[in-house]
């Protein structure tokens, strides 16, 4: 049964009705999305008491949700299409707080440890991107841990994932998503995935489901991150299928470009230069050069600084250019009428950081439906019996060759 005891690999992936899901999923992003940012902006957090959870989450009330490490607000838009209510976010970057208030109406709270956990609202969903950093928890149980901040490497500033951790001890939220770099399960030799996982599940009691997602389905760029979906009651739950093969570059590029994203003789130079030295040592170093048939590499926080990664090829008689902000934009998923307040440099930053807003925006849909149905109880879980294949040995008595293949989860219909 997924969800319990050690993490294990994903095989929701490798589930029947693949194909019909992944069409699904595809149907779905050509939906016209709802606008955002008008519902919630401005409104003060709800004091209602925690959703109480009998059943299924109420029907008619919008759930209401947290936005931890908001950045731009890649998972806020996401939820409120999907029918939420922000209730509260935090992120201390100033520049990504100016894009924040210029699109929702408010201005996130900075410093997660200058916050108290009481003050922040009743919740139904946490959703948190949250920085990967390193933790040891050499001497110090998962347990013991929560609540603590001694014991981590991290001494600095904290480990971000324990503040997240806190705020779903005290508030007990139904459900959380979590976002992570694709690279986070093999982090310090995967103790950092474990301390993750053993403290979602075990010491706070969360069903957690895991998975891969690349966004190359849904957005022209090969992006992988690692998403984490959790429950307090044990619900069914699926990480919806995701096309193989999405749009390409073409869809999203502008068509008239200010010629100050064309790189210079010399940045083009030296890019090249460092390309061959590299390749001749045989690393696999390389800028990403594309055109409009192409999908992106990963567009990273320091796409900023040269923009080797993404480089658009403009025909063989001029240096290729870098993507635009607005193009960076559609690249993460965001709508047409997002706004960017603030410079490229900083505009490059806080899309290469976000979440692709649709690959959030159907993961947030499935979160939300199985919200919506009641909670797991044994009489809705079915144990499927069926007699053993690879049983040859005939030598046993047939009694003990019978029931042995069973399969735990909802009926199928
Ligand atoms: C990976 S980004 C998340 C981006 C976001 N999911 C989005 O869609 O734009 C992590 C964010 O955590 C914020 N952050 C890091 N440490 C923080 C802290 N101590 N308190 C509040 N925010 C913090 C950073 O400023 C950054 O914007």
């Amino acid at each position: 049964m997924r969800g319990c005891g050690k993490p294990r690999k994903d095989a929701s992936s490798k589930r029947p009705r693949r194909a019909a899901r992944r069409d699904q999923a595809a149907r779905a992003l050509r939906e016209d999305s709802p606008p955002y940012g008008t519902a919630a902006a401005g409104t003060p957090p709800q004091s209602s008491p925690a959703n109480t959870e009998i059943g299924g989450c109420s029907q008619e009330a919008p759930l209401r949700f947290i936005d931890l490490f908001c950045g731009i607000g890649g998972f806020r838009i996401a939820f409120e299409r999907a029918g939420c209510q922000c209730v509260w976010s935090c992120d201390w970057d100033r520049q990504a707080q100016i894009t924040y208030e210029a699109n929702f109406g408010e201005r996130p709270h900075g410093d997660i440890h200058t916050v108290a956990v009481a003050d922040i609202p009743p919740h139904d969903i946490l959703c948190a991107g949250f920085p990967c950093q390193p933790f040891s928890i050499a001497g110090v149980s998962k347990k013991l841990s929560l609540g603590r901040k001694h014991g981590f490497e991290d001494k600095e500033q904290g480990n971000l994932f324990f503040e997240i951790a806190n705020i779903l001890e005290y508030h007990k939220p139904a459900a959380f998503v979590l976002e992570n770099v694709k690279h986070l399960k093999n982090h310090d030799k995967g103790r950092t995935f474990q301390i993750i996982y053993e403290t979602l599940t075990e010491a706070l009691g969360y069903t957690v489901y895991h998975k891969v997602i690349d966004a190359q389905g849904v957005v022209p760029q090969h992006r992988e991150r690692i998403f984490l979906v959790g429950f307090r009651k044990r619900r069914y739950f699926e990480f919806p299928e995701f096309p193989r093969e999405g749009p390409k570059l073409e869809s999203i590029l502008e068509t008239e470009v200010p010629e100050k994203y064309t790189l210079t003789d010399h940045l083009w130079n030296y890019l090249q230069a460092y390309a061959a030295k590299h390749k001749a040592a045989g690393n696999g170093f390389g800028f990403g050069l594309v055109t409009g048939k192409d999908i992106a590499r990963t567009l990273s926080a320091r796409y900023y600084k040269d923009g080797s990664e993404i480089l658009v090829w403009q025909g063989p008689s001029k240096n290729p250019r870098r993507l635009t902000p607005r193009e960076c934009a559609r690249l993460m998923g965001f709508p047409e009428d997002f706004k960017i307040p603030v410079s490229d440099t900083q505009a490059y930053k806080q899309f290469g950081n976000s979440v692709v807003v649709p690959v959030v925006g159907i993961i947030a849909k499935a979160v939300v439906s199985a919200l919506r149905r009641p909670a797991d109880s044994p009489s809705e879980l079915v144990l499927e019996f069926g007699e053993r294949n690879d049983t040859a040995d005939t030598s046993k008595p047939k009694a003990r060759r019978m029931p042995v293949k069973y399969r735990i989860g909802r009926k199928r219909t």
